[in-house]
């Protein structure tokens, strides 16, 4: 299969509607990461996400609309905590599980009885969403367990051949996966939780709906796709201290990178910066943009081992925290 490479243009974002629309499987921007697309009301279009990501294929996937209308089409039902949420979160970077309508294909949530649904904010997918009236199922479009995709270039170095198409629309904004929070059962409707953790914290989410939302460490609860060993770059990633980086600086190891953000090791750095040492901003939104980016350059370079400096352990660090801890698994 030739994968074409899109732009946004015009004519681009029509093409790349007609693929959909016919069953193909195309890569398009949203603000978090990269999605693999597919028609989501089309189950032989889906099961290409399935065949192209090398996935299993019990692991839900997200269905992403443009409009909220289309709500009705992907849920037997949505709670008014769910519309609160939507009204002040979409589009964005949020994804509800809800009860799912029982005329969506099986193949999109592996069989299970909730679905997971967010309003993406990138212009050039909500312009490909309404140009073809489209519902689609995206995850992220990264072979399974590998870096989630920022760019379209980083998307083609891992799935060209595989799918039918790319529409390049530059680098995420946010950089790392939604954050889902688990309306799928009446319980959970009158407790809400983070299933995932992400961009939009507990504490954003508690305030919206004016009563707690728990975060994904205050509970544990296993969803098939939530796995441990996840989101890994090729070279051996290890969290490390602020001190065990600046013990090593004065001989630091060829075959390790390290990428740090903090004012300490800044110091440490005034007179010889080893050449594999990445600077990645203090700046939380900024961290996350660049994390995957340069996870995904460090690995071109081709390290054994990645040091990464330990980061904040504040609630709002708290989707950076959970996708390191799982590449380092
Ligand atoms: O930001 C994002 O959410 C990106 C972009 C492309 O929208 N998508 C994404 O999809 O991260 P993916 O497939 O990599 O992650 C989907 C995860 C599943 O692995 C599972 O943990 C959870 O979403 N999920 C999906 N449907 C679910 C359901 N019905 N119940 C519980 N969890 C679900
Ligand atoms: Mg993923």
């Amino acid at each position: 299969m030739n994968t074409q490479l899109f732009s946004a243009d015009e004519q681009d974002t029509k093409r790349a509607a007609e693929i959909l629309k016919a069953g193909g499987t195309v890569a398009v921007p949203t603000e978090t990461v990269y999605g693999l697309a597919a028609d989501a009301q089309n189950p032989t279009a889906v099961n290409k996400i399935f065949t192209a990501k090398q996935r299993p294929n019990n692991h839900p996937l997200i269905v992403h609309i443009h409009d909220i209308a289309q709500l009705s089409q992907i849920c037997s039902s949505v709670p008014e905590v769910a519309l609160e949420l939507a009204e002040q979160f979409w589009p964005g970077p949020l994804t509800l599980i809800l009860p799912k309508h029982p005329s969506m294909p099986d193949e999109v949530t592996g069989g299970m009885t909730t679905i997971g649904v967010r309003m993406p904010a990138h212009p050039v997918l909500r312009k490909i969403l309404a140009e073809g009236d489209l519902v689609v199922a995206a995850p992220s479009a990264n072979p399974h367990k590998q870096l989630s995709p920022t760019s379209a270039q980083q998307v083609l170095e891992s799935l060209a051949g595989r799918i039918d198409a790319v529409v390049d629309g530059g680098f995420c904004q946010v950089g790392l996966e939604s954050t889902i929070v688990d309306l799928g059962s009446i319980e959970a409707q009158q407790s809400p939780r983070v299933l995932r953790a992400g961009p939009i914290t507990p504490t954003q989410l508690s305030a919206a709906i004016g009563r707690s939302v728990l975060g994904y460490q205050e509970h544990q609860q296993s969803v098939p796709g939530n796995i441990e060993q996840h989101y890994q770059p090729k070279g051996r990633l290890t969290l490390v201290t602020t001190d065990d980086i600046v013990a090593h600086i004065s001989k630091w190891p060829g075959n390790t990178a390290c990428l740090w953000y903090s004012d300490t090791v800044a110091a440490h750095l005034t007179t010889v910066t080893p050449p594999n040492l990445y600077s990645i901003s203090h700046d939380k939104a900024a961290y996350a943009q660049a994390l995957y980016r340069m996870l995904y350059e460090i690995d071109q370079v081709g390290y054994d081992h990645i040091w990464v400096e330990q980061p904040p352990l504040s609630e709002q660090w708290a989707d950076v925290n959970d996708r390191l801890r799982r590449a380092s698994a």
